[in-house]
């Protein structure tokens, strides 16, 4: 028997796999399926103080390899998901509410309220790339840190941030020591990348419509980039953050890359876009052979254990 229980703090997870916000998780019938699938966590759609329809549609494109995303947080605002979270205990896994606010006051009212739900833990959003003119919060490192700062002292549930790819080490480094001084559970890394864009030559169009056609990045493309990101905030932390890997996972082997690398667990975006929540019987199915093979029996075993060349 192979031992895949990962632990973030308070937080444990029999199969450290489960949805990236904003995959499935919209609707009460998803979280519902994710709950039933072997996904190891639910994760809700960020959550608005009031219900959203998003931006125009079409607002999502994808193929093979990569995902272009312009949603806009189309979600049922906080009260839906708070009241829902109470019947979704009953899968026994953990709840993960995802907050975003539009203003820095929002995040305080949202934090209040979800503190309410049956939620475990609440990972802040403060990197979504498709709001025209709002920019990205995690990209103003001070006003970040202040609102984690406030966010910790007005909850006693376990509290993650999901943060956007950065582009220098240094900048990781600050980031990195800052979570573990404010005493940030986890980090989830990373959302889409924030610029991206996909064209129709035949028809010369974009393929999506809002904000010029240009949206997240997502998908296998994302991976090296996201890797990238786990390595470098868990080698600034010491080890001392846990982390949330996402971007591009498809295959079992991925799920060990993302643990080698530093990650605790995974979240899985456009991949079970493309493939629903059956996806997590799979991933699980390959892990398993992988492990194997290598004769592992315990996953836990090889977070961080990546070996650099010299
Ligand atoms: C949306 C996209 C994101 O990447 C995110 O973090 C939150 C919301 C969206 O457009 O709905």
């Amino acid at each position: 028997m192979i031992d895949l229980t990962t632990k973030i703090n308070g937080l444990s997870f029999a199969f450290p796999v489960f949805n990236a916000s904003g995959i499935w998780c919209t609707y009460e019938k998803e979280l519902i399926e994710l709950g039933e699938s072997e996904g190891g966590a639910i994760v809700f759609k960020s959550m608005t103080i009031k219900k959203r329809d998003g931006n125009p549609e079409p607002r999502l494109f994808y193929k093979n390899d990569y995902s272009i995303n312009s949603m806009g947080i189309p979600n049922l605002g906080f009260d839906y998901y708070t009241k829902i979270s109470f019947s979704l205990k009953k899968f026994n896994k953990p709840l993960i509410a995802s907050i975003a606010g539009f203003k820095e006051e929002e995040f305080y009212f949202l934090i209040e309220k979800v503190n309410q739900g049956a939620f475990d833990g609440i990972e802040v959003n403060l990197s979504c790339p498709n709001l025209e003119g709002k920019g990205i919060f995690a990209y103003d490192l001070k006003k970040a840190f202040r609102i984690l700062k406030n966010l910790r002292e007005k909850t006693k549930k376990v509290l993650g941030v999901k943060l956007p790819p950065y582009f220098d080490r240094g900048e990781i480094e600050v980031i990195a020591q800052e979570l573990v001084r404010l005493k940030i559970d986890f980090v989830t890394l990373i959302n889409s990348y924030p610029l991206g864009c996909a064209i129709d030559y035949q028809k010369e169009t974009m393929m999506i419509k809002p904000n010029l056609g240009i949206g997240g990045l997502g998908g296998k493309l994302l991976k090296p980039i996201a890797l990238a990101q786990v390595v470098l905030f868990n080698y600034f932390s010491k080890g001392k953050l846990s982390i949330i890997g996402v971007g591009g996972v498809e295959k079992g082997s991925d799920i060990l890359e993302y643990l080698l690398a530093g990650a605790k667990a995974v979240g899985v975006g456009t991949g079970l876009l493309k493939e629903g929540p059956k996806i997590f019987s799979r991933l699980k199915k390959e892990l398993i052979k992988i492990l194997k093979d290598k004769k592992v029996n315990q996953l836990s075993r090889k977070i961080g254990q990546l070996k650099f060349l010299n």
